[in-house]
C-alpha cells in the first residue's frame, strides 16, 4: 500500500473506504438522510446558523467548486474580483476568471511572502468598482497560511470567497464571525474522504440573489441548491459511494477531537519532519512563522549530484510517496502531513531520507578526486595497522 504524504489525494483510513463497498439508490430514505446529516455537519464545522447559510455539494473537485462559485456569485457586467494571489493556487482562480471572462484586478505576492493584509484592504478602498474579494487560506504550492482574520474592518459591499480547499477541517474557521460569504472545500482533505465532492458555505442572503447568474448548467450552485432544497436530491447522478464514506469520515473526525485533534496530529507530524529534515540539512522555502501544519516545502539540496526523480522514485520503491514542488522561481519538493498519517508513517520517510542523505554523501565523496585518494590513503593504513 502507498503511503501519501500528497495532500490530495490524501491517505483515508480502511474504514471509511470499506464505507464504499454498499451500493446505495440515490433516492433511497436512508441515502436522503446521510446528505442531510453531512450538510448540517458542515454547517456546525463552519461554526455558522442554518438559518444564515447553507452547505451546497458538487460533484467534481475543488476547482470544479472554486469556478461554480464564480460563474454563480458574479454578474457578468457590474462585479469585479481582487484575487489576491502568493501561489498556484491563487493563480488559478485569475485563470478561472479569465476563461469564464469575468472582471476582476490580481494584487501578487512571492511565493514564499504572505499576503499583505494592509494592501488588500488599500486596494479595496482605493477602487470602488471592485465588489468581491477572493483568497487562498492554505497556499498548497508553498504551505503558507495567510490571514483572513480582517474582513471584517471592509466596507459590506464587498463579498468574501475564501478557498478554504486545504485548511477546512485543520483550522477552525468561524465562517459568518470572520464575514466570509463563501467557503470551499473538497471530501478528500483534512475530513479524509475519498475524492470525488466538493462543498461550498454560502451565506443565504447572497445565493439567493444568484438566479440566472451561471452562464453553465452544470456549475450553477444557485440551481443546485434549488433543486436540493424542492426534492432532497443532486440535479444529476451523485457520488453516492463517496458520500457515504464521507459521512463515515466525518464520524472519524469526531473520535479524532474534530478540528482541534486533527490540527494536533497534524501540526505534530509537521513540525518532526521540519526538524528532522532541518537537521539532514534540508532548508525550509517558507519562513517557519508563516508555515501551515498542511504541507512544508523544501529547498533542492546545493549538492549537484542532488537529483530529484531519483530521490522520489528511490522513495515510492518503499511506497513512500511525496510531491514535487509546483514554484516559479525556485527548485523545491513538497510533503503533506495530512489524511490518515501516523507519526510511524513520519519516522519511516525520516528514516529513508536519511539513508538516500548517506548514499548520496557517500556518492559526492567518491566522485570528488581528492576524497577518493584520501579515503583510499586511509583505508590503506588502516588496514595495515591491523595487521
Ligand atoms: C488551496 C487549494 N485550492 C484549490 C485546489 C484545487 O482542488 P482540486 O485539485 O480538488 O480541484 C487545491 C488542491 O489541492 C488546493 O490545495
Amino acid at each position: 500500500m502507498q503511503i501519501l504524504f500528497t495532500p490530495g489525494p490524501l491517505l483515508t483510513t480502511k474504514t471509511v473506504k470499506e464505507a464504499a463497498l454498499v451500493d446505495m439508490g440515490s433516492r433511497d430514505p436512508k441515502f436522503v438522510q446521510i446528505i442531510q446529516n453531512i450538510r448540517s455537519t458542515l454547517l456546525k464545522l463552519s461554526n455558522v446558523e442554518e438559518k444564515d447559510y447553507t452547505a451546497v455539494i458538487l460533484q467534481g473537485s475543488g476547482t470544479y467548486a472554486i469556478e461554480a462559485t464564480f460563474h454563480t456569485v458574479l454578474k457578468r457586467e457590474t462585479d469585479k474580483v481582487l484575487v489576491v494571489s502568493n501561489g498556484a493556487y491563487g493563480e488559478r482562480q485569475a485563470k478561472i476568471l479569465t476563461a469564464i471572462n469575468k472582471k476582476f484586478v490580481k494584487l501578487t505576492y512571492d511565493e514564499n511572502q504572505k499576503c499583505v493584509v494592509e494592501d488588500i484592504i488599500k486596494a479595496i478602498e482605493e477602487d470602488p468598482t471592485i465588489t468581491h474579494l477572493s483568497m487562498v487560506h492554505s497556499e498548497t504550492t508553498s504551505g503558507i497560511i495567510n490571514d483572513i482574520d480582517f474582513v471584517h474592518r471592509l466596507s459590506r459591499r464587498v463579498v468574501f470567497i475564501l478557498d478554504a480547499v486545504s485548511s477546512f477541517g485543520a483550522y477552525e474557521i468561524p465562517v459568518s464571525k470572520l464575514n466570509i460569504d463563501f467557503l470551499i472545500s473538497t471530501s478528500n482533505k483534512n475530513i479524509q474522504g475519498l475524492p470525488g465532492f466538493a462543498f461550498v458555505i454560502a451565506n443565504k442572503s447572497i445565493l439567493t440573489q444568484c438566479k440566472g447568474n451561471a452562464a453553465s448548467l452544470v456549475l450553477d450552485l444557485y440551481d443546485q441548491e434549488e433543486y436540493m432544497l424542492k426534492t432532497q436530491q443532486f440535479r444529476f447522478t451523485p457520488p453516492t459511494h463517496v458520500l457515504r464514506c464521507f459521512e463515515c469520515a466525518l464520524k472519524e473526525f469526531e473520535e479524532e477531537g474534530s478540528i482541534k485533534g486533527r490540527q494536533k496530529r497534524y501540526t505534530e507530524l509537521q513540525q518532526y519532519l521540519s526538524q528532522q529534515m532541518q537537521s539532514l540539512g534540508f532548508k525550509l522555502f517558507v519562513d517557519p512563522k508563516d508555515q501551515g501544519c498542511i504541507i512544508t516545502t523544501f529547498l533542492f539540496p546545493k549538492d549537484p549530484n542532488f537529483n530529484f526523480n531519483q530521490f522520489y522514485d528511490y522513495l515510492a520503491a518503499k511506497n513512500l510517496i511525496i510531491y514535487p514542488g509546483k514554484m516559479t522561481k525556485a527548485e523545491t519538493f513538497r510533503v503533506g502531513s495530512i489524511g490518515a498519517l501516523t507519526m510511524e508513517n513520519m519516522h519511516q520517510l525520516i528514516e529513508s531520507h536519511q539513508s538516500i542523505y548517506c548514499r548520496n554523501k557517500f556518492i559526492s565523496l567518491m566522485r570528488n578526486k581528492k576524497s577518493f585518494i584520501l579515503l583510499n590513503f586511509y583505508y590503506y593504513n588502516y588496514t595495515n595497522y591491523q595487521k
